[in-house]
């Protein structure tokens, strides 16, 4: 297994820039996801990391050795797509072994014990002498990672490769690829546009917009400390709600309010006056106002039964505000509501540049 380090990495197609900058450290043996909207540079990313695309600026390396200029073949990477990309004359068993007769020269019986091993940790074993035209979308998937898996490359590259497959297979494919990658501690880079799957899936997750890396961490402290207001919004459904708030000028400070909410600006952002602040409070931080507790007051536009929680659309002055209460709680269409924000330390976002304000980040 090795690490990938990506040293200030850029790429144009033509003279339009699709990757820029680009600094990411991908840990030994760790599980690591590119997650954006659809066009932000995933899968340019993930393909000159293979070495399938020229890189324009800068430094890749695996295990501590540089690859920028190095064929594909040279830098023992597996890539999975999300086609598959399955012989479809060729059986199970010669679709895995393919690649490594090709390649390699590893001998008749080491290829055998191999693509039998493969099989049977991706529990296919029965399919072996089965064409893909005859298997179902999560079994080919899983010929497609056992293709990838008898190479033992250095580093696993996936492209959405759950995106074929309806929900509930996805789901539980999702887990198997998880346990498969903590059972061998393999290195995994991982592309999706679905942030459930980002959440779910990585120890970090890096999240990408037009061609720039805006964040890269674990899941919950990126969905708890977002950098700015496009990872606020991109992590986490529904979405964060962004609250316009009004400044006051006290004798202990300055503070932001938001209706009956206050918090005290930090001496970093004490000076701050440009354009409004934006609070961010995520649906499931909102909850009832009890006993005359409330922060704000708003009357209930539409309520979403989700199950074991409701989603309730609150029309509070001009903002509509997204809240998650638990199903016993659920409110009726039209009722009066008082809510609370829990979050003791405000996330607190600049509204012209959607950064976040530093005193809010987490660090005071
Ligand atoms: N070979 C190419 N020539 C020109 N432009 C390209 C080429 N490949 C990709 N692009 C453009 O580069 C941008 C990034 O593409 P990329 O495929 O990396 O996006 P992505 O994040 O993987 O998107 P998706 O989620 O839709 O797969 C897009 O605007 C795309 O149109
Ligand atoms: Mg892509």
């Amino acid at each position: 297994m090795a690490e990938v380090v990506l040293e200030g990495v850029g790429k144009c197609f033509g003279t339009r820039p699709v990757v820029q900058d680009l600094s990411l450290h991908v840990p030994d043996g760790s599980f690591t996801v590119l997650v954006g909207p659809s066009g932000c540079g995933k899968s340019t990313i993930l393909r000159m990391i293979a070495g399938l695309e020229d890189v324009d600026r800068g430094r890749l390396l695996i295990g501590g050795r540089e690859v920028t200029k190095l064929p594909p073949q040279k830098r023992e990477l597996a890539m999975v797509f999300q086609s598959y990309a399955l012989y479809p004359h060729m059986t199970v068993y010669r679709n895995m072994a393919f690649g490594l007769q090709k390649t390699s020269t590893l001998s008749k019986g080491e290829i055998d014990r191999r693509v039998r091993q493969a099989a049977g940790k991706l529990s296919i074993d029965h399919l072996l002498d089965k064409k893909p035209a005859s298997l179902s979308g999560g079994e080919r998937q899983r010929v497609a990672i056992g293709r990838a898996l008898v190479r033992k490359p250095k580093v696993y590259l996936f492209d959405e490769p759950l995106s074929n497959l309806d929900a509930k297979l996805r789901h539980r494919m999702r887990a198997e690829l998880r346990k498969l990658q903590e059972d061998l501690q393999i290195t995994v880079i991982y592309v999706t546009h679905d942030q459930v799957e980002a959440m779910t899936l990585g120890d970090q997750v890096a999240i990408f917009n037009q061609g720039r890396l805006q964040q890269v961490g674990p899941p919950m402290q990126v969905y708890d400390n977002p950098a700015n207001m496009f990872v606020a919004s991109f992590i986490g459904s529904p979405e964060m709600n962004f609250l316009p708030c009004g400044i006051r000028n006290r004798s202990e400070g300055r503070f932001i309010h938001y209706g009956a909410y206050e918090a005290l600006l930090s001496d970093q952002d004490a000076g701050y006056g440009h354009a409004p602040i934006l609070l961010g409070v995520r649906p499931e931080e909102i909850s009832l106002g009890q006993g005359g507790q409330a922060d704000v007051q708003g009357v209930v536009q539409r309520v979403e039964l989700l199950g074991a929680d409701a989603l309730a659309h609150v029309q509070v002055a001009q903002d509509e505000l997204v809240v998650r209460l638990p199903i016993t709680q659920a409110p009726r269409t039209g009722q009066g509501i008082a809510l609370r924000f829990g979050r003791s330390r405000p996330r607190l976002f600049d509204s012209e540049t959607g950064h976040r304000l530093q005193g809010a980040a987490g660090v005071s």
